[in-house]
This record gives structure tokens, sequence and C-alpha cells, in this order.
């Protein structure tokens, strides 16, 4: 099976097939979900969070989001890898965002990145990348690494004003040339609107049936990040590793392992 490439995700929403994505920061788990079939997998920079126990997503760097993206793109196969863009990589200036996206592209094997913004702030960022044959997903909604100006991980686009703006913004953003839209945290309503406006697939978080994908945090879907509205626990991966570790350490501390079994003669 050929990869998934940015552009076989517009040829996917046009032919109404729905697109599975999720997160993935290491080699194992890259490797389980692409053998699983999954179609897109995002290195988000929520590693943050779910791999480095920070608060929010502001304090992840260029390096570690390199590093994580070399494990998943070694280990995938089908899957299009997408590396997030992490805080202040591409704020400062349009060349700047240009070498980082390259090293995610070139040290971390990514093949398009994604990035948290309206056009309206990163339209000649997301035109500079482009014209570097970096493919771009954009990010609107609930964009975590604007945490301190949104005042907390609140649902957006709530009103007539906000949901006709966050329509525009996608458009523009469509225009600019993006492979395709994360929409997080907004009403279903507005997911369904967005979508049925653009040519380039949705990829909803919190943002109801309607999208043309759907992305989840792969450590919140095993029930070991967080808990929230939108996300399903599909298996609950947290208490069979408890179970594992106790396990371990009754037989170690009882004499039980290793047995006869598990060494050498
Ligand atoms: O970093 C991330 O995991 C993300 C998803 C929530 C879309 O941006």
């Amino acid at each position: 099976m050929p990869r998934i490439t940015a552009a076989t995700l517009v040829e996917r929403k046009r032919a109404g097939d729905k697109i599975a994505m999720l997160t993935a920061y290491d080699y194992p788990s890259a490797q389980l979900m692409d053998a699983c079939g999954v179609d897109v997998i995002l290195v988000g920079d929520s590693c943050a969070m779910v791999m480095m126990g920070e608060e929010n997503t502001l304090n992840i760097g260029m390096d570690a989001m390199v590093h994580h993206c070399r494990m998943v793109s070694r280990a995938t196969k089908n899957a299009l890898v997408i590396g997030d863009l992490p805080y202040m990589s591409y704020h400062v200036s349009p060349e700047e965002a240009v070498r980082n996206a390259g090293r995610l592209v070139m040290e971390g094997g990514a093949q398009a990145v994604k990035l948290e913004g309206p056009a309206s702030k990163f339209g000649p960022t997301i035109e500079a990348l482009l014209r570097a044959s970096i493919p771009v997903m954009g990010h609107l909604g609930l964009t975590p690494q604007s945490i301190n100006t949104l005042g907390g991980f609140k649902v957006q686009g709530r009103g007539e004003a906000a949901a006709e703006q966050l329509v525009r913004e996608a458009k523009a953003l469509q225009a600019l040339g993006c492979c395709g839209l994360v929409l997080e945290c907004i009403p279903a309503y507005l997911g369904a609107e967005v979508t049925r406006a653009l040519d380039i697939p949705t990829i909803g978080i919190g943002a109801g049936p309607d999208c043309d994908g759907q992305v989840l945090v792969m450590h919140d879907m095993l029930g070991m990040g967080m808990y929230t509205k939108f996300s399903k626990v599909y298996a609950d991966v947290k208490t069979v590793m408890a179970d594992a570790f106790t396990d371990y350490i009754h037989e170690v501390k009882a004499g039980a392992f290793p047995s006869v079994e598990h060494s050498f003669k």
C-alpha cells in the first residue's frame, strides 16, 4: 500500500472516506497503529503534557519535537506523519518557521507540519512553508499554544459572530493552500458547517461527528491521559500496566521471579 500523502487527504474527502488520525510520540506505538491502518499520525506538541508531564504545550522545543518525530517516522510505512510546530518555532518570522519545519522534515522524517492559528496571523508563514514544498495542516478552534490569551481550555466558536469568524478563518487557510484543518473543541453544528464549507478535510477533536476525520491523543484513548468529554477510552491500558507492575513487584519480593523457566542452566 502506498504511503498516504497530504494530497491523498483531499482525495479521501472527495470520496467520502473518513480519516482516522492519532497522536504518537514513540517507535512501538507508531509501528502498531501504522500496522492497524491508521491514516495519519500526528507527532503532537501534546507530547509535552502526556509524555513529559508539563501543565500545557508551551514548554516543548524543536529538539524534542524532532527527536519524537524521528521515532515515529522510522516506525511507519503507510500513515502520513505530521510534525507539530511547537510554540515559538513559527511565531517570530516565516524564515524561522521554514528552518524549523525543515528540521521536522529532514531530521524528523515528517511529511507535513501542523501549526495553530488563523491566516491573518500566519498567512505569510504558511506561504513560505508551501514555497519550501512543506505541506501544512491548519488548526483552529481551541489552539492550546494560545492558552494564555484564551484564558483556559474552553470550547471555542460559541455564538453567531464567533462561529462566522471561524468559518471565515477556515476558508482563508484553505485559500492559502493548507492540506487539511484540525478543529478542536467547537460545537458539533459548527464542525459540520466548516466541513461543508471546505474542499480540504476537517479533522475534529471535540468538533462533532460530521468532520471528515477525527483525531485523538493516544494516551487519552488508552485511559492513560486526560479524561475529557470529547475523548473516548477504547482500552483501559493504565489498569493493565498497573496490574503487570504490581504482579512483578510482588513476585520479585516473594522470590517467585525469575523461576527456572526464566533462568539459564
Ligand atoms: O498536539 C496535539 O496532540 C494536537 C491534537 C490535539 C490535534 O494538536
